[in-house]
């Protein structure tokens, strides 16, 4: 028996669904006296090593925040490589994630990405649509202010063509308008890097999360960190608005 299986049976209570905010990049590269993307190029180790743990634990759903609406900002460079990146790591890796069974999408507003990656993304989601085992939603120029007035823009447009009422709006239809909806509800929300901050990642989504914070920067970040997350996750009273009391019962 692997370590990991008797660590795995460890773990009582396992997250059903686990964001990540993957920091810290740019941060270990310098740390080396490395340019930046360096820490790119490895931090895509550490995604390996993640959704291979959270598979293997039976997570079933892990949602990576890559690229934020924001992150446009930086360098020009450092965006074109991060793309590059991106479109690299998609054709190498979606055959392994489809042999393991994983469903695989994108969550963001792709209209801004080059068609060609737009096209491997589809392709990716199409190979991948009907499997089972775990869904891996990568965050690309995903912010959740955008998923949100987004959500709130397709509801609208169903009130003007009278498809649906205005009091058919309500938290249960908005939910379903946003990122993620068809997935469990967040349970734990993980951001490395040292920073105390959701940087506009899942806001609607996070309503009830347990947050779990590290320094660790994300190339650093492996199997073992995540697994320490989540058992810290496990020393968590989620109550709910109730109290204690109303929970032990
Ligand atoms: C996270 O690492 C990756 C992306 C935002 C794409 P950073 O690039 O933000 O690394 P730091 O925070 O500057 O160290
Ligand atoms: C958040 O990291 C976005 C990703 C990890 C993709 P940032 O490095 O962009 O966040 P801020 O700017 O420090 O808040
Ligand atoms: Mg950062």
């Amino acid at each position: 028996m692997s370590t990991t299986v008797i660590q795995a049976e460890a773990i009582e209570n396992i997250p059903q669904h686990i964001a990540i905010i993957m920091d810290g990049n740019g941060r270990w590269a310098q740390q080396q006296g490395k340019r930046r993307v360096t820490g790119h190029k490895a931090g895509v180790e550490s995604v390996r090593a993640s959704v291979s743990c959270a598979r293997k634990l039976g997570v079933k759903a892990l949602t990576l925040f890559a690229f934020s609406s924001e992150n446009w900002q930086r360098p020009e460079k450092e965006v074109s490589v991060l793309m590059d990146l991106f479109m690299f790591v998609l054709t190498r890796e979606v055959k392994r994630l489809h042999k393991n069974n994983i469903k695989f999408q994108v969550i963001g507003d792709l209209s801004r990405f080059s068609s060609k990656l737009q096209q491997k993304i589809a392709e990716a989601e199409k190979l991948t649509e009907d499997n089972t085992s775990m869904v891996l939603s990568i965050a690309a120029n995903y912010g959740g202010r955008w998923d949100i007035t987004h959500a709130a823009k397709q509801l609208t447009q169903k009130v003007l063509n009278n498809e649906i009422a205005l009091d058919d709006i309500n938290e249960s239809s908005f939910n379903a308008h946003t990122s993620l909806a068809q997935l469990p509800e967040l349970d734990l929300l993980i951001r490395t890097g040292g920073d105390y901050r959701i940087s506009n990642f899942l806001l609607w989504q996070a309503a009830y999360a347990e947050f779990y914070f590290t320094d660790i920067l994300w190339p650093d970040f492996d199997e073992e960190q995540l697994k320490k997350a989540i058992s810290i996750f496990n020393q968590r009273e989620r109550r709910f608005g109730q109290t204690s009391d109303q929970i032990k019962k």
